[in-house]
């Protein structure tokens, strides 16, 4: 379950063509169970109406302060008094203006302005044209914004609705959707980096044909997301798979398992934790041919040979860093059958505190998976799970080791 699951956000949307994607974010929201109350500017009714935002959020929308729906006929106190946070997106360079001079002349900046400061934070995604952007007076506001405790999202780059390319689009819908949860984890992990491996290698045999295994790399990627949301400064070191970079992810892509460790020893220093979830293949084989081997007609298959690649994970367990215990190192073992006993064994042959078990083939490609935590006291099972929500419980396990 994502944190975001019972909140209560109060969406706001100013004046600005990003609205269409604040449909998707309140339908994306609603998804992750958070209930969403929209309050509308004036200006924002000219690009999105009440009655797409009603049926997506399941509430009637407010648009004006004198709204006689409510007994008290005080929406903007109202409203901001029932929420977690007050999320205005799209927000438009005039909406940020006016909330860094107090301005409360419509619904939605009297709310903003009239909310607990100290229990309801306000965060907002600016949507804009790339030279109102870019202009001093609102980098300077933004600047202020931030100054005020006001949680201001990054903006998008790309083509605008203007017909110009640049700085100023609003994050999509997901992208908005992760920082909010990002900003409602705890911060874990703050002041930590995290080195995480991921996904399968591959090993050449010719040009075209290679050998690799089933790791989708799901895992990996969902933990590298968990200790970004906990605040660590996060690489990821992957192998070659289909799947998008977590927002803030540094992200090194390599092939094979020399690589994988080439990159690691690159990105090793100042790490913190380091967490092996790659399924490195064990050998390579010992000649990889530079042209595509062909069929001689014979019959005869190719003699392959194999020679063992490095072990990424004992070399790291045996840098200067792990030795005087200032990296904590994280295993992960994928078996087949014995979790307990196979997971334990390894833990003490790869000499790390913290060793993952999980079974490959029941949890290669799969959403989902169940791990088995085994340190020097013990096991500990994370039962059946997303694996987004298992990182989640992972990370805070990593994040109680090494604070
Ligand atoms: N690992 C690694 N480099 C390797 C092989 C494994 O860093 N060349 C890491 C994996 O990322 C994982 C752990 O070691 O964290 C265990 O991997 P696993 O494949 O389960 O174990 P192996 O060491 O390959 O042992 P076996 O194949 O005998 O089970």
């Amino acid at each position: 379950m994502s944190t975001l699951a019972g909140k209560h956000i109060v969406l706001g949307l100013s004046g600005g063509i990003a609205a269409f994607k604040s449909a998707e974010l309140c339908r994306a929201l609603v998804k992750e169970g958070v209930t969403v109350q929209v309050v509308m500017t004036e200006a924002a009714e000219h690009f999105m109406t009440a009655v797409t935002m009603q049926a997506l959020s399941g509430r009637p929308v407010y648009t004006s302060q004198w709204d006689p729906r409510e007994a008290n006929n005080m929406a903007h106190i109202n409203l901001s008094r029932e929420s977690d946070a007050i999320l205005v997106a799209p927000a438009s360079a005039d909406f940020m203006a006016k909330l860094l001079h107090g301005g409360a002349d419509e619904l939605l900046s009297l709310m903003c302005l009239a909310r607990p400061i100290d229990k309801v934070p306000l965060i907002v995604a600016p949507a804009m044209n790339r030279e109102m952007w870019n202009n001093p007076a609102t980098q300077r506001n933004v600047a202020q914004l931030k100054a005020d405790g006001i949680h201001v999202l990054d903006v998008g780059q790309g083509d605008q609705a203007c017909g110009e390319t640049g700085d100023g689009r609003m994050l999509e819908a997901e992208e908005i959707l992760e920082d909010l949860e990002a900003f409602f984890t705890p911060k874990t992990l703050a002041g930590k980096s995290v080195l995480v491996t991921a996904g399968p290698t591959y090993e050449a045999i010719d040009p075209v044909r290679g050998i690799t295994n089933l790791s989708s790399g799901k895992m990996g990627f969902a933990i590298a997301r968990a200790a970004r949301m906990a605040g660590a400064e996060v690489t990821l070191i992957s192998g070659p798979v289909s799947l998008d970079t977590p927002r803030g992810v540094k992200r090194v892509n390599v092939r094979s398992a020399r690589e994988m460790l080439q990159a690691v020893q690159a990105n090793l220093p100042d790490q913190g934790v380091f967490v092996a979830t790659a399924a490195v293949a064990d050998w390579r084989p010992a000649n990889s041919a530079d042209q595509k081997i062909k069929k001689d007609g014979s019959g005869q298959t190719p003699e392959l040979t194999f020679v063992e690649n490095p072990d990424i994970l004992a070399t790291v367990t045996r840098s200067p860093a792990a030795l005087k215990g200032d990296l904590f190192c994280v295993g992960f073992a994928a078996e087949s059958h014995d979790l307990l006993a196979h997971a334990t064994a390894k833990r003490l042959r790869k000499q790390v505190p913290l060793l993952v078990g999980n079974i490959g083939p029941a949890t290669f490609g799969q959403d989902d998976n169940a791990l088995l935590l085994v340190d020097a006291l013990g096991a500990r099972e994370l039962p059946h799970a997303s694996k987004q929500a298992l990182a989640v419980e992972l990370i805070a396990d990593i994040a109680r080791r090494v604070s």
